[in-house]
C-alpha cells in the first residue's frame, strides 16, 4: 500500500507529527532535499528507517531541529560554531559538533558516535513539522540509499511510497542539493560534504576552511561514499560533445536533450540536477554531462555527479 501524499495542511501537520510520535516515518519537503523524517530519541524508529532505506547503519544521520535552543540541548557548540548558526541557520548548513550530555538523538542515529550533526532547514513544512513534534528528527533524503535524492513529493511516492507512513507535499525543493556539513569541533572548520551553501560563505564567517583527505574506507559522511546518487543509465563527465546514443545534460548556451541552466547560473543547475537525471534516467540508458564549473556551488555539483558516475 502507498503511503498518502497530503498538502501541508494544519490537520496533516498534525497527523505527521502523531506519527512520528507513534514511530512512524514521515517525508517531509527541506529546501534541500526532501527527508525521511523520524523521532531521533526513538532508537526503533530509527531503525526502521535504516531499513527503510537499506542504509548501512554505520553512516549517521542529520538530526533537524526547530530552533537554536533545541539544537543547544542537543550539542556543545563554540563561539564560531555559534556564529555560523547566527549566519546561515535556518539554512543549508549542517554543523557536526560534540554531543551534548543530555543529548536525546539516539546511539544508532549517530553511529555510535560522540558528536551529533546539526541542522536548522529553512523550509515553512519543515519548520511546522518540527515544531508541532517538539523534538530534534533525523532525516536522510527519502530515497534508497545509494540512489538520486528526491526533490519532489511525486520522486518519494515513486521511490519509498511502499515504505513510508506519510509522505508531506511541500512542491519542488528550491536548493535541490543536500546540506554543506562543517565540522565545527576544532579550531579550523573542515567540509565533510560540499552541498547547497558555498564554501565560500563560510569563509566569510570562519575563515581557514579546511578539506579533510577523503578515505573511502573510513567515510566520515556517507555523501563520501564512493557511489552514491546513481541513476539506472550509465553517466560520461566532461562531455562537450555527446557520441551517438547518449542524452545530453547540458549547462550553458548549445543543444543539449535538457539544459540544467541555459545561462550558466550554478544555483539553478544545484536545484535542476536530481529532477533532470530522473528524467533521462527514465528514456536514456546512457547521459553524457557537460562540463560544470569546479568554483562555487560547482564543487558539491561535481561532488554528486562524481559519486553518480561509478560504475561499482
Ligand atoms: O540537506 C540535507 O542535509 C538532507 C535534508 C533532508 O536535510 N539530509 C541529508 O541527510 O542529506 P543524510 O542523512 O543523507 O546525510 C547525513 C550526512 C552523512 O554524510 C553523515 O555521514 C553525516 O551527515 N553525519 C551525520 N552525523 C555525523 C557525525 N556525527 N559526524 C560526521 N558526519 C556525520
Ligand atoms: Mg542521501
Amino acid at each position: 500500500m502507498s503511503a498518502p501524499v497530503l498538502p501541508p495542511s494544519d490537520a496533516a501537520i498534525a497527523r505527521a507529527a502523531d506519527t512520528l510520535r507513534a514511530g512512524g516515518l514521515v517525508a517531509m519537503p527541506t529546501e534541500t532535499v526532501y527527508g525521511l523524517a523520524a523521532n531521533a530519541a526513538d532508537g526503533d524508529a530509527v531503525a526502521r528507517l535504516y531499513a527503510a532505506k537499506e542504509r548501512p547503519s554505520f553512516n549517521p544521520l542529520i538530526a533537524h531541529v526547530a530552533s537554536v535552543d533545541m539544537a543547544q540541548a542537543q550539542g556543545v557548540f563554540s563561539d564560531r560554531a555559534l556564529a555560523l548558526v547566527e549566519a546561515f541557520w535556518p539554512g543549508p548548513l549542517t554543523l557536526v559538533v560534540d554531543a551534548a550530555p543530555d543529548c536525546a538523538v539516539s546511539d544508532l542515529a549517530r553511529a555510535g558516535l560522540p558528536s551529533v550533526a546539526l541542522r536548522l532547514p529553512n523550509h515553512p513544512v519543515a519548520q511546522r513539522l518540527l515544531a508541532a513534534f517538539d523534538g530534534p528528527l533525523v532525516a536522510p533524503s527519502a530515497n534508497p540509499s545509494g540512489q538520486i535524492s528526491p526533490t519532489r513529493a511525486e520522486h518519494v511516492a515513486a521511490d519509498m511510497g511502499d515504505r513510508v507512513d506519510l509522505i508531506l507535499d511541500g512542491g519542488a525543493c528550491t536548493a535541490g542539493l543536500e546540506s554543506t556539513i562543517i565540522d565545527a569541533r576544532s579550531e579550523r572548520p573542515a567540509l565533510l560534504r560540499p552541498g547547497s551553501l558555498d564554501p565560500a560563505e563560510i569563509e566569510r564567517v570562519w575563515p581557514g576552511l579546511v578539506r579533510p583527505e577523503l578515505d573511502p574506507d573510513a567515510p566520515q559522511s556517507p555523501g563520501q561514499l564512493l557511489r552514491h546518487y546513481a541513476p539506472n543509465a550509465r553517466l560520461r563527465l566532461n562531455v562537450t560533445a555527446p557520441e551517438p546514443g547518449e542524452a545530453l545534460l547540458g549547462f550553458g548556451l548549445g543543444d543539449a536533450t535538457l539544459n540544467l541552466s541555459q545561462t550558466g547560473d550554478l544555483a539553478e543547475a544545484a536545484a535542476n540536477l536530481f529532477g533532470m537525471l530522473r528524467q533521462l534516467d527514465q528514456a536514456h540508458d546512457r547521459i553524457a554531462i557537460a562540463p560544470i564549473p569546479a568554483h562555487g556551488l560547482g564543487e558539491a555539483i561535481n561532488d554528486r555527479i562524481t559519486r553518480a558516475a561509478k560504475t561499482a
